[in-house]
């Protein structure tokens, strides 16, 4: 994944150097690479060192004013053998072969013939063993080679901290052996192999599993096996015959330790696999902080043997994702209700949903901000698309944001999606079920009348940092991630939902804010279904920020399905941070990405 966005950014990045600057290669590396290009059968009299670079899969970069090669890739076809003097380019940093020949020698003097090179591979390059020797490698790939019986940890170079290995029909006695005595860091390992290895003395961030056939079921070792430091396991099996592992018990309690990431500190990891049947002893309890927080199964099972949802209690799961499994037939709504995000598109799940929730403080599924970024949720709360759910479509489900499309579902679609069909992305939601007042043939003459859209109560509120404000706005059918626009004199804000359908939320600025004093009513619109409501407030009254309408969501509920939940007020729960928040932190998280987008082009070229 990363590979691709930095290998995209790359190309993006050389089109643009070459669409605009004549780039002439400094004569030393253009007569080395034609040497080099004569042996492996690239022609390239068409080309002189004034156009050469971005082609043939080479990338200059200039340094003191000359352009020099800093990167190769190259696929051959097996027969050429690489010498040392092919590729003396004093300023390669990253050397990608496939289908090539390494002399045993070759690794071993990098050092000296590249010595900046920080990332190489041999894809395919039919090696049994890694290559030794000492280098600056920290990327080191060396996939679909033929690896085979024992491989040690101690054979990958000290330098690396990006290890990759892994062959889709590996030999069946692969395993790969943890005999370090002093721990070592990777960022990544990802590995063929019959058994899990053991990284318990060793700080791997990421691990990913390719699994032999003859993988160990039981994953016994697995209590040693995960390092603490790990934030994500990854394991796939084969297309063409799934693993059945035993679901490690041990994997529910496995604890990480905080480490900074992009997101700052984070304690816990996320599970991943394709082509796995997991077998679930008893119903799993995910209760431990510092733990097991996303899971995402897919081609593959997850359920009790006797084919039961299997867990029990969840209430520190963020993802949960079982798809395109032919064994899961049934879900638990009261374990979902506290997960964030459950997708279960493309299953076999035939059942009705429960007609009636009464939300609770830590419901996740109805909390429109993700508390643990503070941003609007963007994965669905529910993804239940392409099931057989059947029964009519409940109320509750208006206060989540969801996509029920390609099941059964029948009976009268409730007003919180009627009242917004003309939007193509509601209609995306529900379409593939045959509701009595909407048909996917339908044409918009044919919906039914929007007669519901209300406002209750529109207010400002304090934000929680001291010159933010919000303007609040509380009402009936307001729509699941619709957008509402409130019209203050000539300015526009827009809505971001709180509460799906009933409660939606506009930063407004110094500016917006004084005219609203000004005045005691303000127009709100609805582009779908082209609604505009005036509506009075008392705009001179500041609500502070600590009341409790500002921490906690259901707890105050005033209309809808809402029940008086009886747990402590959100300032104790894991959703305690306001959603007042949001907006602040929205635009950190963008100057954030901003800047981790120029540090990792920057990290690219430099
Ligand atoms: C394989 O590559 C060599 C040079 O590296 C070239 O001479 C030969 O023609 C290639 N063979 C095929 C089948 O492409
Ligand atoms: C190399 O390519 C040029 C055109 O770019 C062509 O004229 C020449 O015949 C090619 N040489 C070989 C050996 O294929
Ligand atoms: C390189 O080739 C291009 C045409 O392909 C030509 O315009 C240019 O003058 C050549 N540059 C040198 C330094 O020979
Ligand atoms: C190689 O890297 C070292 C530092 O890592 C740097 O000082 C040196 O200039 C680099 N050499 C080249 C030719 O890029
Ligand atoms: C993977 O390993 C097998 C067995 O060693 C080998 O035949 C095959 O070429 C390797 N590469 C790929 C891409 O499967
Ligand atoms: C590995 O992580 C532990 C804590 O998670 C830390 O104390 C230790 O210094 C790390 N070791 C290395 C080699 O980074
Ligand atoms: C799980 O942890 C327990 C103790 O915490 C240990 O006895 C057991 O061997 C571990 N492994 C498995 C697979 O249960
Ligand atoms: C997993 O179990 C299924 C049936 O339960 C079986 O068909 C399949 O071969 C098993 N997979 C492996 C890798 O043993
Ligand atoms: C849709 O439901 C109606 C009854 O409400 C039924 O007559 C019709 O056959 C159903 N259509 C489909 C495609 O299932
Ligand atoms: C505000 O929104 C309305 C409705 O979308 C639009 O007609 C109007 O031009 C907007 N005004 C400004 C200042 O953007
Ligand atoms: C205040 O907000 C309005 C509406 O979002 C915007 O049009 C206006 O430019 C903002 N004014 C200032 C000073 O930022
Ligand atoms: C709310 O804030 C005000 C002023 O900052 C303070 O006097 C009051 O005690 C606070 N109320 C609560 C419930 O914290």
């Amino acid at each position: 994944m990363k590979n691709y966005i930095k290998f995209g950014l790359l190309l993006f990045f050389c089109f643009q150097l070459h669409q605009f600057y004549a780039v002439e290669l400094v004569q030393q590396d253009f007569n080395t690479f034609s040497n080099f290009a004569n042996k492996l059968g690239i022609n390239i009299t068409k080309y002189n060192s004034s156009n050469i670079c971005y082609t043939n899969g080479l990338f200059c970069f200039p340094f003191s004013s000359q352009y020099w090669i800093i990167n190769f890739d190259w696929t051959g076809n097996n027969t050429y053998s690489i010498q040392h003097e092919d590729i003396q380019f004093p300023y390669m940093q990253r050397l990608r072969f496939e289908k090539m020949v390494l002399q045993d020698t070759f690794f071993g003097q990098l050092i000296t013939k590249l010595p900046n090179v920080t990332e190489f591979a041999c894809n395919s390059c039919n090696l049994i063993s890694i290559p030794t020797g000492t280098s600056k490698v920290i990327t080191l790939s060396l996939n679909s080679n033929d690896f085979n019986g024992i491989q040690k940890f101690s054979s990958i170079p000290q330098t690396v901290r990006y290890f990759s290995s892994y062959n889709s029909s590996a030999h069946e006695s692969l395993v790969w052996v943890n005999d370090l005595k002093v721990a070592k860091v990777f960022e990544s390992l990802s590995l063929s192999t019959n058994a899990f290895p053991d990284c318990s003395n060793l700080n791997v961030t990421e691990l990913k599993l390719y699994l032999t056939n003859n993988f160990e079921t039981s994953l016994a070792n697995t209590k040693n096996g995960l390092s603490k430091t790990t934030k994500y396991v990854y394991l796939e099996g084969k297309y063409n015959q799934v693993q059945n592992l035993t679901f490690p018990n041990n994997f529910t309690t496995s604890q990480t330790f905080s480490k900074g990431d992009t997101y700052g500190l984070t304690t816990y990891w996320s599970l991943e696999s394709v082509y796995v049947n997991w077998k679930v002893a008893t119903p799993l309890v995910f209760n431990t902080p510092n733990s097991l927080r996303n899971i995402k199964i897919r081609f593959g099972s997850f359920s009790t043997n006797d084919g039961k949802f299997p867990i029990q209690s969840s209430s520190l799961l963020d993802t949960l994702e079982v798809s395109y499994s032919n064994n899961l037939v049934e879900l638990d709504f009261n374990v979902l209700r506290k997960i964030r995000s459950n997708l279960f598109g493309s299953n076999k799940i035939s059942m009705e949903l429960p007609a009636e929730i009464k939300w609770e403080n830590d419901d996740q599924i109805a909390w429109s901000i993700n508390p643990n970024t503070n941003s609007i949720r963007s994965n669905y709360a529910l993804d239940l698309r392409t099931n057989s759910f059947y029964g009519t479509l409940p109320k509750w489900t208006c206060n989540t944001y969801s996509i029920f499309s390609s099941n059964k579902f029948t009976g009268e679609l409730p007003s919180c999606y009627t009242c917004f069909l003309k939007d193509s992305f509601t209609r995306s939601k529900i379409s593939g079920n045959n509701f009595t007042n909407y048909q996917d043939s339908w044409t918009a003459d044919k919906y039914p009348p929007c007669t519901t859209i209300q406002i209750n109560q529109v207010y400002i509120q304090q934000g929680a940092y001291q010159s933010s404000r919000y303007l609040q706005l509380i009402g009936k059918d307001l729509g699941v991630h619709s957008t509402i626009v409130g019209m203050i004199s000539n300015f526009n804000v827009s809505f971001t939902p709180l509460i799906e359908n009933e409660w939606y939320q506009a930063l407004v600025n110094e500016t917006v804010y004084s005219l609203l004093t000004r005045s005691s009513t303000i127009q709100v619109y609805f582009p779908i279904p082209d609604k505009l409501i005036t509506t009075r407030g008392n705009f001179k009254e500041l609500v502070s920020y600590n009341t409790t309408i500002s921490q906690t969501t259901f707890n105050v509920k005033s209309n809808g399905g809402g029940s008086t939940s009886t747990s402590t007020s959100g300032t104790s729960s894991s959703g305690s941070v306001s959603p007042t928040d949001e907006p602040n932190s929205c635009s950190s998280l963008f100057i954030s990405q901003t800047l981790l987008l120029i540090s990792l082009v920057l990290s690219l070229l430099i």
